[in-house]
């Protein structure tokens, strides 16, 4: 059975969930706040007044809720307990009460055509059993014009930061997110999907050959992590 069987996947998030915030703020020393609040910032200027927004694997629904200021927002992942701590989450805020949590599966999404005016995906293309079939559904339900934001890990180039990087990336992580989760497998998978993970450069290929085009990233944090824009044209882009 592969790392990314689409029940596993489900399963190891679901059993996460309770303590994945947590970990989440720990492991990243809360670095992964700022890389949300620049994801709203790049889109704000993109996107048509009080927006439709879908954020996908939503987990806790914290990109969705620093999304909320933006305009409405669909929150989708699926992960049963992940969207009961995220609504939990967001019944707390006057923005959250624009949040709807929706169960779905990223490469089925449960949403017409041509729905949102942008889909916000964070840390979560990489879990995808089909990378390109994900990037099609996102293609999909995006109107013309729509935007797509991608926020996920990658590798520093730099080589000294690089090795100290994977070190930690390798040997530590994997048992902080155990202690903390009592789930070190998850984090050993985070460690190694990371590795196995596309290149910015590579990713930003398959977003063109996905119909996007205004393709760019943004290397965050001294490349630990990458923010992917793209736009479907207003013909609709290839497939
Ligand atoms: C690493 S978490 C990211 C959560 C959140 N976006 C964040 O930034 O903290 C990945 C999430 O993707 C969800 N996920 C993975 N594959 C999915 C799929 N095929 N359909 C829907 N959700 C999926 C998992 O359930 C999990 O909640």
């Amino acid at each position: 059975m592969g790392d990314k069987e689409p029940g596993r996947i489900r399963r190891m998030f679901g059993a996460i969930a309770p303590r994945y915030d947590r970990a989440n703020r720990l492991l990243s020393l809360s670095v992964d706040r700022y890389w949300r609040r620049l994801t709203r910032r790049e889109l704000e200027g993109r996107l048509p007044p009080d927006p439709r927004i879908l954020d996908l694997c939503t987990g806790t629904g914290d990109l969705a809720l620093e999304l909320s200021s933006l305009g409405s927002v669909v929150a989708c992942d699926f992960a049963h307990p992940m969207l009961v701590l995220g609504m939990k989450k967001a019944s707390r805020s006057a923005a959250g009460r624009r949040i709807s949590f929706t169960e779905g599966d990223a490469l089925r999404l449960p949403f017409p055509d041509r729905t949102f005016d942008a889909v916000s995906i964070a840390f979560g293309l990489r879990n995808l059993e089909s990378y390109r079939r994900g990037l099609a559904e996102m293609h999909r339900v995006l109107r013309p014009r729509g935007v797509l934001a991608i926020l996920e890990f990658t590798l520093p180039t730099v080589p000294l930061f690089r090795s100290i990087y994977l070190f930690y990336f390798v040997r530590v992580l994997p048992r902080l997110g155990g202690w903390i989760t009592g789930h070190g497998r998850a984090y050993d998978y985070l460690s190694r999907s990371v590795r196995q993970f596309l290149a910015p450069e590579d990713l930003d290929r398959l977003l063109g050959k996905a119909g996007f085009h205004e393709i760019r990233h943004r290397t965050l944090s001294a490349g630990i992590a990458c923010l992917h824009l793209g736009r479907k044209p207003n013909s609709g882009g290839l497939r």
